[in-house]
């Protein structure tokens, strides 16, 4: 499925002013295109107990999965920062948990500066489901 990034564009425009950061005033949103063709977004949302706070990227994958929307196919990560921000590590890992390596991961700027990478480059050899060998529980599905 070719990204739909006008469509995840809007969804992480409309959802940014949204984004709850009252602590690091660094609001942010991403928008997921899902296997079913779904775009969800998602924002960060901070907390008093500053550990708590709930990445943007992650709060997506969540609101797809609640849903039933399949794999991750595409990511877009909007910001109002100088320069384009790429997943945190712990995003990394929880987008490598739903959707594979060649997954597109564009970060945006409000003024229009743009950085893409593919998820495997960001966060290669990653572990994974198939990584719990048979001494564990299998896991449930392995998405990709
Ligand atoms: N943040 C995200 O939402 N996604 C990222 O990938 C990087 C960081 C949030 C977490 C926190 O609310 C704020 O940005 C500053 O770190």
């Amino acid at each position: 499925m070719e990204p739909d990034w006008s469509s995840l564009e809007a969804a992480a425009r409309a959802a940014l002013p949204h984004a709850y950061a009252p602590y690091s005033r660094f609001p942010v949103a991403a928008a997921i295109q899902f296997a079913d063709g779904a775009v969800l977004a998602g924002v960060n949302v901070e907390n008093a107990s500053y550990p708590l706070s709930l990445c943007a990227e992650r709060a997506a994958v969540a609101a797809g999965v609640a849903g039933g929307h399949g794999a991750v196919e595409a990511v877009l990560v909007l910001t109002d920062a100088a320069e384009p921000t790429p997943p945190c590590g712990g995003c990394r890992q929880v987008l490598a948990e739903h959707g594979s390596p060649d997954v597109p991961v564009r970060s945006l700027t409000l003024q229009g500066r743009t950085a893409e990478h593919r998820l495997g480059a960001l966060l290669p050899d990653a572990f994974r489901p198939a990584s719990l060998d048979r001494r564990n529980p299998p896991p449930p599905r392995d998405v990709w």
